[in-house]
């Protein structure tokens, strides 16, 4: 007994030492664009006081250095006050694999290595899941078992962290599970230090009317994540971002430390051979606003050069569970995605697996879209995007009891599976697209492959 409380005494000493604030994560950054001169964006939480931090890393035999960027303080209630680091590891060779070793006054206090991001020509290997932040045995189980896939990047199709993306949610939820110190079912794995994130906000991340009265610590993702700024113009207050209320100061506090905010929201980004289209898909985006849209079409054919074409958002437009059934706004949408011919649409928001077939919608004519609301119109299957929701990444599971019911299945409904939490592992070549839906147990549970 007494060395078991030894023990945790030793533990929380050496936490209380630890340089950091949380360890050390990667981020695409600004940069959209694949280049011959690839970079990342290491950062790191530091605690709320002065040290000389230097940041090496290893291209090829020689060493660089980066400069390290203080870019924010977090202070808000409920958390203690931390500041956010960045270095720009920059002329990194496409795909190769580097390390980096940051220091606190000269003493080495981490090392890690990750790999570049891949050229237009190379194969890519990838992890895609939502819903997941939860703080919950099938959260750290996905993440286990995604680390154990080592794929080249991670993408979350929203509701990162539950329940209202909160600097608190992100300590107790995101930090510890997606950069435990060893990969292990119960705990989850060091994925955040070696392994590309990227994303999209949902529901639980971004709010209509986010009430800094309530919670002054919102917006973890405009706090901490560091994505490519191509979306649409927006501005705060204006169209198709939340509206805030309450505690004003907590507003003005948050504004002045998130110079993302609200840009970060939309944007895209090639890797491999893939681009990404992502999109904010929350209520108070008007799906009909015409430079909304035109950024979207253009976006869609700016990545025509890439073999494949992927659109991410949280919300999905065609969904069998009776989750959420009724939220189809995105369906008004769908012209514009078969006509960028994408190939994959990926969703989460509904916690459990679907694949549609690959399919067409029309609108019916006349409707108008209003408020959050379904969308009446036809589909045809076989020809066009496949609808993927994979919303499994963590939170509670939707609608088990529609598990191998097919009778309460929409018709463009290929593949349902809501009894697991599971996640979406993609292989991208130039001539084929691999995509297997992999339970937290490591199970198969779907797999198709589309070939050029
Ligand atoms: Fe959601």
């Amino acid at each position: 007994m007494l060395r078991f409380a030894l023990a945790l005494i030793a533990v929380s000493l050496a936490a209380q030492d630890s340089v950091f604030f949380q360890k050390p994560y990667l981020q695409l950054g600004d940069r959209p664009k694949l280049s011959s001169d690839e970079g990342l964006d290491l950062m790191w939480l530091g605690h709320d006081r002065d040290v000389a931090w230097t940041v090496r890393y290893r291209v090829g035999a020689s060493w660089r250095k980066a400069g390290v960027k203080e870019l924010r303080r977090v202070a808000v209630d409920g958390t203690a006050p931390h500041r956010v680091f960045s270095a720009s590891l920059n002329k990194l060779k496409p795909g190769m694999r580097f390390t980096y070793t940051i220091a606190a006054a000269g003493k080495p206090v981490f090392e890690g290595g990750a790999v570049a991001r891949k050229g237009a020509n190379t194969d890519s290997h990838f992890v895609v899941f939502g819903d997941c932040a939860a703080d919950t045995a099938g959260q750290r189980a996905v993440a286990n078992q995604a680390y154990k896939e080592n794929p080249d990047y991670i993408f979350i199709t929203g509701d990162i962290v539950y329940s209202k993306g909160r600097v608190s949610e992100y300590q107790q939820k995101f930090w510890p599970v997606y950069n435990a110190e060893k990969a292990d079912p119960l705990a989850g794995a060091p994925l955040l230090r070696s392994t590309l994130f990227t994303g999209v906000i949902g529901n639980h991340d971004s709010q209509p009317q986010p009430d800094f009265a309530a919670a002054a610590d919102l917006f973890g993702f405009y706090r901490y994540w560091s994505l490519p700024l191509n979306g649409p113009a927006l501005s705060v207050g204006g169209k198709n971002v939340p509206q805030f209320k309450g505690n004003e100061e907590a507003q003005k506090s948050f504004l002045a430390s998130a110079p993302n905010y609200p840009r970060m929201a939309n944007y895209s980004f090639d890797y491999g051979s893939v681009h990404w289209t992502v999109i904010d898909s929350n209520p108070y985006v008007d799906f009909m606003d015409p430079a909304f849209q035109e950024w979207l079409r253009n976006d869609l054919k700016a990545g025509a050069r890439a073999k494949w074409r992927f659109v991410a958002f949280h919300h999905p437009p065609f969904n069998s569970s009776k989750a959420h059934f009724k939220e189809q706004r995105v369906r008004v949408l769908s012209k514009i995605f078969e006509e960028g011919k994408a190939d994959l649409v990926l969703s989460g928001h509904v916690h459990n697996y679907q694949r549609s077939f690959p399919m067409t919608f029309e609108v019916e004519p006349g409707f108008e879209l209003t408020g959050h609301s379904e969308v009446p119109g036809k589909w045809t299957l076989g020809k066009g995007p496949i609808y993927i929701v994979t919303g499994a990444g963590g939170a509670g599971l939707y609608n088990p009891e529609q598990n191998g019911d097919p009778s309460s299945y929409q018709s463009f409904t290929e593949k349902f599976v809501s009894d697991t939490h599971s996640f979406t592992v993609i292989d991208a070549s130039a001539k084929t697209l691999k995509v297997r839906q992999v339970s937290a147990a490591g199970k198969e549970l779907d797999s198709f492959t589309l070939t050029r």
